[in-house]
This record gives structure tokens, C-alpha cells and sequence, in this order.
């Protein structure tokens, strides 16, 4: 499989990522040592996609680290936990924040005696974190290009590609396996409003690679089905609960239902760091966000009534009787998924 897109790196006490926000048009690298100014990246977006978030979250616990002057080792912790506070403030739907908060936080509470060596085991389970999704992402599209057959078509949402991960992707390192293993097939990116992470996100991708891609708005998915011209979907997950609830990118729920009509296999793909075994669905926080999302393309051409009410939620939740399957890097898992997911887990 071939992927040059970096989407985010740790070179020695500083981060460099790409704004996906400029993508399409400019291929900006944004670098800094400042780990507040990591978080305000995730806030606005110019990283994003919930395995991204996780290593930029761990990444800017190591930035605080790396560049923390002091040698007191309780003052040190103190302001390590500090900083996974702040990350763990930046947005609430992705579960892969929240766990490698988790595991940087383990770091910090162990047992060290010395400034200096705390600070190089954080930094260490930063890269780990970071080296195991690309790893991971590999392995999950060697599980799920079984599903593709030669010739599908491969309707996705949003960007569950390299620019959501550290690498290579979860539904479309999927796609990239079964096409670099030589299967002819076509994908179908919605355009994914309202930041339109299909449109400028995975046809960049795809296109960059000479992927076949056609791009529909999101309105045109039950047309496109209706005339058979999608073999399966593919999408990622923000958080995927054991009882087989899918939440991801607005929109995933409405390709579902449609799918599910179609009878059109429906997988969400996922390493298992996105599945949640604790939460219930009354636990789950729906990010809604600014309005102006909403009203106005990217933040510039407005294209309603300036003051109009706006609702924003940024995802949804699929039922489980709606998911074919969740492929991950351990299996893919059916349903009964509250059966098959703890299976999964062991
Ligand atoms: O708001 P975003 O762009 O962070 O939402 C991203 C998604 O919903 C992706 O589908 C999900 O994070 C999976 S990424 C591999």
C-alpha cells in the first residue's frame, strides 16, 4: 500500500501537522512547539478525524513535556495534567481523544523520581500511540478489503482517510488495500456539509493516488442507490459503543437507513481504540457546533439570512440493526455486536 500523506509528525519537540483546512486549494504545514496552539488546531478543525485528534492530543502532552523547563517532578506532573485537561476539552465525540488522554495520563501518574525521565517516557508513549494507528490502519485495510469485491463501487462519508488518522486511514486504507491489490473499483465521496470533509478532504486524497472518485452532494445518495450504482458503503467512526451504536460524521445515520433500504452492505470501519465499552447511548455528547458552519461555506460566502436559527450537531448515531459489519484491526464484527464486540475486545 502507498501513502505519501503526513498528515501529522513529532520532530523532536516540535509538531508539524497539515491544515486540512486550507486543503483542497494550498498544502500548508502548520509546525509549533506550543501545545495550546496544537489544541486550538483541533478545536477549529485544521486537524481532525478521530484517530488524528488522539495523536495530536498525545503529541501536545509531549510538546508540553518536552519543553518544560522546571525540575521539580510534582510541579511537573501537575502541569502535565493540566495540559491533558485542556486536550480533553477540545472536542467531546471522539473516544480516541479521551483514550490517549488515558494512556498519557498513566504515564504521568507512574512512578518517577526525575523531571528527565518522565519527560521521556511521556514523549515515548506519544509516538507509540502515534506508530501503533499507522500500524493498525494497515492491518485494518488487509481485514476489510476482503469485503471488496473486484469491480464495486464504494460509497463513503466524510474522510476517514490518512488526513483523519496518522496515516492511511480506517475506510479508506480499505480502499487503498484493494485497489493497490489490483481489484478494479470506484468510490463515491459525498460532499459531507458542512465542512465538507468529502469534497475537499478524500477527493484530494484519492485523486492524489489516481483512485477513481465521483463526488455527489450529500442530497444525491438515495438517487444514486435507487439506481444501483453503490455496491457498499464504507465509513469510519467516531466512537462505536459495545452495543454496536456507530457515531460519526452527520449524515452517516441518513446512508445508513438509505443503505439499509437499498439493501446495500453497510460496514463502519474502525481500529478498536474508537470503540467505547463503557459508555451507554445517553452518555454520548453530540458536538454541536458553531452555527455559521451552517450558514456560510467555510467561513466566508454566506448563503442564507444572516440571523436565521441553525441547529449543527457534527454527528449522529446509526443503530446496530443498520450496520452490516465493524471491521477493525482484530476482525470484523457482526451482529449480535453485543456479543460480538466484547468477543472482539479480549
Ligand atoms: O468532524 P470530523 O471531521 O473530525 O469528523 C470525522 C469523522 O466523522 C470521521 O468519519 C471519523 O472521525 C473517522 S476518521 C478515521
Amino acid at each position: 500500500m502507498v501513502t505519501h500523506i503526513k498528515p501529522i509528525e513529532w520532530l523532536d519537540g516540535r509538531v508539524r501537522w497539515l491544515n486540512t483546512l486550507k486543503l483542497p486549494w494550498d498544502e500548508e504545514y502548520v509546525e509549533s512547539s506550543d501545545y495550546e496552539r496544537l489544541a486550538r488546531a483541533i478545536e477549529t478543525m485544521e486537524i481532525r478525524g478521530a484517530p488524528a485528534i488522539g495523536v495530536a492530543a498525545a503529541f501536545g502532552v509531549a510538546l508540553a513535556a518536552a519543553n518544560y523547563e522546571g525540575n521539580n517532578i510534582t510541579d511537573f506532573k501537575l502541569v502535565l495534567l493540566r495540559v491533558i485537561e485542556r486536550f480533553s476539552k477540545t472536542r467531546p465525540t471522539a473516544v480516541n481523544l479521551f483514550w490517549a488522554l488515558d494512556r498519557m495520563k498513566r504515564v504521568v501518574q507512574s512512578n518517577y523520581h526525575s523531571t528527565e525521565e518522565l519527560r521521556e517516557s511521556v514523549v515515548a508513549e506519544a509516538l507509540k500511540i502515534y506508530e501503533e494507528d499507522i500500524r493498525v490502519n494497515k492491518v485494518i485495510g488487509e481485514v476489510g478489503s476482503k469485503l471488496i469485491n473486484d469491480g464495486d463501487t464504494i460509497l463513503t462519508h466524510c474522510n476517514a482517510g490518512a488526513l483523519a488518522t496518522a496515516g492511511y486511514g480506517t475506510a479508506l486504507s480499505v480502499v487503498r488495500e484493494a485497489w493497490y491489490s489490483g481489484k478494479k473499483i470506484k468510490v463515491i465521496a459525498t460532499e459531507t456539509r458542512p465542512m465538507l470533509q468529502g469534497a475537499r478532504l478524500t477527493v484530494w486524497e484519492l485523486m492524489k493516488e489516481g483512485i477513481p472518485v465521483t463526488l455527489i452532494s450529500d442530497s444525491m445518495v438515495g438517487y444514486v442507490m435507487s439506481k444501483g450504482l453503490v455496491s457498499k458503503v464504507f465509513v469510519g467512526a467516531d466512537r462505536i459503543l459495545s452495543s454496536g451504536h456507530v457515531v460519526n460524521k452527520i449524515g452517516t445515520y441518513t446512508i445508513a437507513v438509505l443503505a439499509h433500504h437499498h439493501n446495500v452492505p453497510f460496514y463502519a470501519v474502525a481500529p478498536t481504540s474508537t470503540i467505547d465499552p463503557v459508555s451507554k447511548l445517553s452518555d454520548v455528547v453530540i458536538e454541536e457546533r458553531n452555527p455559521d458552519e451552517v450558514r456560510r461555506i467555510l467561513g466566508k460566502l454566506l448563503i442564507t439570512v444572516p440571523d436565521v436559527d441553525v441547529m449543527n450537531p457534527a454527528f449522529d448515531i446509526t443503530p446496530p440493526h443498520l450496520v452490516s459489519g465493524i471491521v477493525t484491526e482484530k476482525g470484523i464484527a457482526t451482529q449480535p455486536y453485543d456479543k460480538t464486540i466484547p468477543e472482539l475486545l479480549k
